[in-house]
């Protein structure tokens, strides 16, 4: 048992990145203060992703970011994945507006798409960036076809960069699982993990998701099951039926002490290895020490090699990235062993491996077929099924 003595605190189980957490999410009274100035303040509406960022940024996910990307730090992020002082940052988190929407006042309301105002910004740079630049650097492509590379595409050429103060989040339907890094560094310390393991998903979960994170549990404390809620592509499950997917994994397959769910606000961008970065530094920030990167992290399409995200990391010392990553090979259920696995620990020929595309595993479920329980939980197949119904 640990002592209270040295019992694990809220910031002693990993620095956040940067060095301390930086949010920027006012409540009370000045919250209240910020509101009633925002209401003054010509307004800047944002898209849903870059809403997602201020999220990101106002609870501490983003820490050392105190805001929107100024012109020293997005050039150096996008060409050599660091912020102007050398701190290891991999996404240009940008505001991006077009010429005929830049605001004349250098303080502005930021709102969210719907039109809530969510936070002050103050505008301390005014620049622009080579889009195909970013693209290429970032995507490692400059085709629209790229979901991420049409995000950059779409927005405009004037970039905003400066601080932010929030003082509302957006609602969402899952409240109960909305927590920020301080929320989930105090459960981890509450709960005496001393290491904890962050797992980033967008997909329903199935047998090999299951599979990996709980080979990862078996060498850490906890782990944060952290799905992603912010915007995904078309076609994509939906977040709602993906925590539901979740919720009855737990309840079904988890120790409950030594598994937390929470839902990680960002919007995805599909950029592989740049992405599979900035997924790592963020749940450092949740307290996670440890962070599995599988097969093919935050890919889309063709455009990534199966384990390019695991190699990104490579250029970085284990001091600067601050949390291990867990590197894990493609795993699947081997017939002949009988159990899950994958080319490091099976020998079988790939005969004896079941393998189904996720375009079969959606015809099956559209078609009320059960996959495979090798495959994919029933508990969670039939809630599949059940969405797949409805959507008609
Ligand atoms: S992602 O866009 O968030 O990476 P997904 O939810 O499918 O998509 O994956 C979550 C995590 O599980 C990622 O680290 C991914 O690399 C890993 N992963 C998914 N499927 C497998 C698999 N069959 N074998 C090994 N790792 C996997």
């Amino acid at each position: 048992m640990t002592s209270a003595l040295h019992a694990p605190t809220a910031d002693s189980l990993i620095t956040p990145h940067g060095g301390t957490l930086i949010d920027r999410l006012a409540t009370g009274a000045e919250a209240d203060a910020l509101r009633e100035r925002a209401a003054t303040l010509p307004v800047v509406t944002l898209t849903d992703t870059q809403a997602s960022d201020l999220e990101m940024i106002a609870v501490g996910a983003m820490s050392p970011l105190d805001g929107f990307l100024g012109q020293a730090d997005y050039e150096r992020v996008v060409r050599e994945c660091r912020l102007a002082d050398g701190t290891v940052w991999s996404l240009p988190i940008t505001l991006r507006v077009h010429a005929a929407d830049e605001p004349d006042a250098d303080v502005v309301a930021l709102a969210s798409p719907e039109g809530q105002l969510l936070a002050i910004m103050e505008i301390t740079e005014r620049y622009t960036g080579d889009k195909e630049l970013e693209a290429e650097q970032v995507f490692r492509t400059t085709e629209v076809a790229h979901p991420g590379v049409a995000i950059v595409y779409a927005q405009g050429d004037v970039i905003l960069g400066g601080p932010i103060q929030a003082f509302d989040l957006q609602p969402n339907p899952f409240s109960e699982y909305m927590l920020t890094p301080r929320q989930t560094r105090a459960i981890f310390a509450e709960r005496g993990w001393k290491t904890a393991v962050g797992f980033q998903t967008r997909n329903p979960i199935h047998r090999a998701h299951e599979y990996i994170v709980k080979t990862a549990m078996e060498v850490v404390d906890g782990v944060l099951l952290h799905p992603l809620v912010g915007r995904t592509k078309e076609g994509d499950i939906s977040a709602e039926v993906r925590l539901r997917c979740y919720e009855v994994l737990l309840a079904n397959y988890f120790p409950a002490n030594h598994a937390q769910l929470a839902v990680f606000p960002a919007a995805m961008r599909y950029a592989g290895p740049r992405e599979a970065i900035f997924h790592a530094l963020t749940r450092k920030n949740y307290g996670c020490t440890h962070f599995i990167v599988g097969r093919d992290h935050a890919g889309v399409g063709g455009y990534y090699g199966t384990y390019d995200a695991q190699a990104a990391f490579e250029p970085f010392s284990p001091e600067e990235l601050g949390v291990t990553i867990l590197k894990f090979e493609q795993s699947f259920y081997c017939k002949h062993c009988k159990g899950m696995g994958s080319a490091k620990t099976c020998p079988h020929d790939v005969s004896e491996h079941l393998t189904l595309s996720g375009t079969r595993v959606r015809e099956m479920l559209a078609e009320g077929t059960m996959p495979p329980p090798e495959f994919s939980r029933p508990e969670v197949a039939e809630l599949l099924i059940e969405e797949f119904r409805s959507r008609g």
